[in-house]
């Protein structure tokens, strides 16, 4: 048998309607915009509905992905959600994106990987399509971060927006989709960037309520630091043993948490402006969805065409990291 590569063969995406921009925030908490644009790059991010959850973005991203490609949701073998904003905790946020979708012949589980959740469902996918087994996987990105924001806490409420995505891979025997990748976590990471309540070990009580538990704890500075160091060794790895010069990438997509981040890392990659998806100022940080807002956006802007080469890199809670080698599938 030939070897099989997965490539992305269509995409969606969904952003809910409200929007906050700096302006709100500066209502609602100690802050400014400007303060917000020097220090993240965030100029507005979407909101979700009350009544919307990450399921529901999902499956719209979905409806957008059969607008813009011919999808039958019955050929769809196995979907992939990557969120650390689940519905609930069972059943998966998969379970319920297949019965919204009607992709009746899938089975499929959720992903907790934070910022790096696209990546690790990627990096997943893929090898169920190089298996040979799978004909036809969708990968979700789908996040409700305002339901884990404490709109109280101004160094983390400016930084977060809702949003859904989805792509489709396919098997092809062409050199082409993701052509490597990089995995990676290291569990001392656990004390930076996280939600204490609502687990095994916080069970929600009032207690966990009025201690505020639920919401998501980030200590910014190492969480940049770190961030930043292991982006560029994943991508700078990633280019190398596949020799590839930084000047072949038509497109260095990373995961948008910060802007200060993502030019410290094309920097040090020596990428030329030309070549960094920036979209952080739209939407904030979206965590499982960035990346593939950024493909999609950077598709959308003729910024992406067939053969392109781009380089995914993401970070997040865990920690988690990775970067993907992607040589893009679809013509403009
Ligand atoms: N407005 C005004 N001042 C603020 C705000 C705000 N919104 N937020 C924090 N400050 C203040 C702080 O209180 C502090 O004041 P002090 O000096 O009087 O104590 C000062 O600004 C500096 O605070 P820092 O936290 O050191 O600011 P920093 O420059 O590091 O920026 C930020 C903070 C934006 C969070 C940055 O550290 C960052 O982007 N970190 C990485 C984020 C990231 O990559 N997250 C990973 C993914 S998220 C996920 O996985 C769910």
């Amino acid at each position: 048998m030939k070897n099989l590569n997965a490539k992305i063969t269509a995409f969606g995406k969904y952003v809910p309607e409200k929007v906050l921009d700096n302006f709100d925030f500066e209502e609602m908490v100690d802050t400014t915009d400007k303060w917000i644009r020097d220090r993240t790059g965030i100029v507005e991010r979407h909101i979700a509905a009350d009544d919307e959850a990450s399921s529901d973005m999902g499956s719209k991203a979905f409806a957008d992905m059969q607008e813009r490609f011919d999808v039958d949701p019955e050929e769809i073998d196995l979907i992939l959600v990557a969120t650390i904003t689940p519905d609930m905790f069972f059943p998966s946020t998969a379970a319920l994106i297949q019965d919204n979708i009607g992709a009746k012949n899938a089975w499929g589980f959720d992903l907790s990987a934070a910022c790096s959740g696209f990546v690790f469902a990627l990096e997943n996918a893929r090898r169920f399509i190089e298996s040979g087994d799978y004909k036809k996987v969708l990968v979700f990105g789908t996040e409700k971060m305002s339901a884990i924001t404490d709109y109280e806490d101004r160094s983390t409420c400016v930084l977060f927006g809702d949003a859904g995505t989805c792509v489709l891979l396919e098997p092809t025997e062409d050199e082409e989709g993701v052509l490597d990748s990089i995995v990676k976590m290291d569990g001392m990471g656990k004390d930076f960037l996280y939600m204490k309540g609502g687990g095994s070990r916080n069970p929600a009580s009032h207690e966990t309520v009025d201690k505020k538990m639920h919401y998501i704890y980030q200590n910014g500075r190492p969480v940049f630091k770190y961030a930043v160091n292991n982006m560029v060794d994943a991508g700078t790895e990633l280019i190398e043993r596949n020799g590839v010069s930084n000047q072949d990438l038509s497109l260095f997509i990373p995961h948008q948490a910060n802007k200060r981040i993502i030019d410290a890392c094309a920097s040090r990659l020596d990428l030329d402006d030309d070549q960094v998806m920036i979209n952080i100022d739209k939407y904030g940080n979206t965590t499982a969805a960035t990346i593939p807002l950024g493909i999609i956006d950077a598709y959308d802007n003729s910024r992406l065409d067939k053969n392109d080469l781009a380089l995914l890199t993401a970070f997040g809670g865990g920690f988690t990291w990775g970067a993907i080698l992607l040589k893009w599938s679809i013509e403009q």
